[in-house]
C-alpha cells in the first residue's frame, strides 16, 4: 500500500518509515513496570539516534528522578520562529496479553493498520515528527527552528516533565508547542483538537473487621466493606448521571447556546458509536448529548475495584477490606486539586462508622483550552486543508494531557494539539493500531505546516 502525499520525499520513503517505528514499537516502553526500565532506557536511546540521523545539532538524553526525556534541537536562525515538539514514547501496560491478535511488541500489519502497543498513543504519532524533520531537511526546506522534547512518564503523570520544564524555561523557549497525541474524528472529517480534559485520581480502601470472618459466623451482624464501598460509590452520583459531590459543578464553564448548537452539528452517529461498542444504549448525565458528555462535561468513575476472595469456587468469608481506584475528568475551570478534596469531604462524610475509610490521591492534571484564533492554529488548518483536501473541525476530546495545562502556566505557549489518532486505534485497549493512511498523512501534514507557520508568522 502505497499513501499519496504532495511531497514526493514522503512518498518514496515511506517503506523506511514504517520500517523504523517498527523498530522503535518492538522495544516494550512501558512506563508503569519497573521490569521494564530498561527498554524504557532502550527506547529514549533510540529516539536520540533518530534525531541524530534526521539531522538535528544537538542531541540529548536528559536523566530524571524517573525516565529520561529526549531533548534535541536545530536551530537555523535566531530571527524565525521556533517550533518546540511535545510528544511521549512510553506506553502503557499491554496486558491482558490473551486478547492480543497478535502480540503486542511485535508489530504487524492487517486491514493496513499497525497493530502494536503504541503504535497511535503515542509512538506512531510522535515519530510523524522526527519523519517530517527529516524530510524538510532532505528537502531543504525546513523553515523554522525546531527543537523536541520527548518523555517517557506521560503515562504515568508526567512528573519528572514538570520538573525539567520549571527549570529549563530558557532552553524550552520557543513560540508554539506542537503535539500529535489527539485524534480526528474520521479520516473523513479532519479536525483538530481545542480541549482536554483534566483529571482526578485516587484510591480508596475501606476497611471493616481487623480480620477475614467466616461469613455465617458473622454474617449479617459486622459490616462488610465491600458492601459498604458499593453504597458509597452509588452516593456518588444520583439517577440522572449527575455527580452528588458538594460543590463539584461550582467552576465548572457552561457553554453558550451558540457553542453547544455548533459542537451539535459536528458528524457523529450514536447508531455506529453503539454498534462498536456492542451496547444497547449509551448513559450519561441528563441533558447532555454523547458528544457533549465528552468533551465539556465532568465524570466520575471507577475504573476497578477488588477485596475479598476472587479466586476459583466459591469461598464464605466476610472481608476485612475493600478497594477502588476512582478517576473523575475534570472540565475548564475546575481544579484537580479542589476537586480532590471535595470527593475526599465528601466520601469520608458518607462512611457508617461501622468501616475505616482512607484516601489515597494518585496523579492528577488540569484541563486546558487552545485558542483557535492563534498564528499556529491558523497554519495548522492550512496544512490539513491542503493535507486532506477540507478544513478541519475544532474539537474538545475526553482525554487528558495534563502537560497542556502546566506549559500554558511555566512557558505561557499554547500547544497545537494535532493528533491523527481514530476511535478504532483502541489506544490503551488489546489491539492498538494506527493506520497507515493516518501515519504517512499525518508527516505530510507536519510537513506542511512548518512552511504555513513561518510564512504567517512573517505576516505578522
Ligand atoms: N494520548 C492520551 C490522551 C488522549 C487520548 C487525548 C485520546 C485525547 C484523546 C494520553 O497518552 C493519555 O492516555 N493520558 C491519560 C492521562 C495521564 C495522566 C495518564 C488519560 O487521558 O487517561
Ligand atoms: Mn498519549
Ligand atoms: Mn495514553
Amino acid at each position: 500500500m502505497s499513501v499519496k502525499t504532495k511531497i514526493p520525499y514522503i512518498e518514496q520513503n515511506q517503506q523506511r518509515f514504517l520500517d523504523e517505528l517498527f523498530e522503535l514499537l518492538r522495544i516494550p516502553s512501558v512506563s508503569a513496570d519497573k521490569k521494564f526500565r530498561d527498554d524504557v532506557k532502550k527506547a529514549a536511546e533510540f529516539i536520540k539516534a533518530k534525531l541524530v540521523e534526521a539531522g538535528v545539532d544537538k542531541a540529548e538524553i536528559c536523566r530524571t528522578a524517573g525516565h529520561p526525556i529526549v531533548y534535541g534541537e536545530k536551530i537555523i536562525d535566531p530571527a524565525l520562529p521556533t517550533v518546540l515538539v511535545y510528544g511521549h514514547y512510553d506506553v502503557q501496560p499491554a496486558d491482558p496479553y490473551e486478547l492480543w491478535e497478535t502480540p503486542p511488541f511485535e508489530p504487524t500489519i492487517r486491514n493496513e493498520k499497525i497493530y502494536a502497543r503504541g503504535s497511535a498513543d503515542d509512538k506512531g504519532q510522535m515519530y510523524m515528527h522526527i519523519k517530517a524533520f527529516e524530510t524538510m531537511m532532505q528537502t531543504n526546506s525546513l523553515t523554522c527552528n525546531v527543537k523536541f522534547m520527548i518523555e517517557g512518564e506521560e503515562e504515568v503523570g508526567s512528573n519528572n516533565l514538570g520538573i525539567f520544564t520549571e527549570a529549563n524555561k530558557e532552553k524550552l523557549k520557543a513560540d508554539m508547542i506542537m503535539i500529535s497525541d489527539t485524534g480526528i474524528i474520521s479520516n473523513e472529517h479532519p479536525s483538530i483538537t481545542v480541549g482536554l480534559r483534566g483529571l482526578t485520581y485516587v484510591e480508596v480502601e475501606v476497611t471493616g473487621p481487623n480480620r477475614d470472618l467466616h461469613s455465617g459466623m458473622y454474617g449479617g451482624a459486622v459490616e462488610n466493606p465491600i458492601n459498604v464501598l458499593c453504597e458509597m460509590i452509588h452516593k456518588m452520583k444520583d439517577e440522572n448521571g449527575h455527580i452528588t459531590i458538594p460543590g463539584f459543578y461550582d467552576k465548572v464553564v457552561e457553554l453558550s447556546n451558540a457553542d453547544r448548537e455548533a459542537m451539535a452539528k459536528q458528524p457523529f452517529s450514536l447508531e455506529k458509536y453503539k454498534k462498536d461498542l456492542d451496547i444497547a444504549d449509551v448513559f450519561g448525565e441528563k441533558g447532555f448529548s454523547t458528544i457533549e458528555r465528552t468533551g465539556i462535561r465532568p465524570t466520575f468513575d471507577v475504573n476497578g475495584i477488588w477485596g475479598g476472595y476472587i479466586g476459583e469456587g466459591a469461598k464464605t468469608v466476610l472481608p476485612s477490606k475493600a478497594y477502588a481506584k476512582i478517576s473523575m475528568r475534570l472540565v475548564p475551570n475546575q481544579n484537580s486539586d479542589e476537586i480532590t478534596k471535595m470527593f475526599t469531604d465528601y466520601f469520608l462524610s458518607v462512611a457508617p462508622k461501622t468501616v475505616k475509610v482512607k484516601v489515597t490521591p494518585h496523579h492528577g492534571g488540569e484541563p486546558a483550552m487552545v485558542s483557535t484564533k492563534s498564528t499556529a492554529y491558523q497554519a495548522a488548518a492550512l496544512a490539513v486543508e491542503e493535507a486532506w483536501g477540507k478544513a478541519p473541525i475544532p474539537t474538545r476530546e475526553g482525554g487528558s494531557i495534563p502537560i497542556v495545562a502546566l506549559f500554558q502556566k511555566v512557558l505561557g505557549l499554547d500547544s497545537l494539539l494535532m493528533g491523527f489518532g481514530l476511535d478504532e486505534d483502541a489506544i490503551h485497549s488489546p489491539n492498538e493500531s494506527y493506520g497507515i493512511f493516518n501515519y504517512i498523512k499525518g508527516i505530510e501534514t507536519i510537513t506542511l505546516f512548518y512552511k504555513h507557520f513561518a510564512t504567517l508568522s512573517k505576516a505578522k
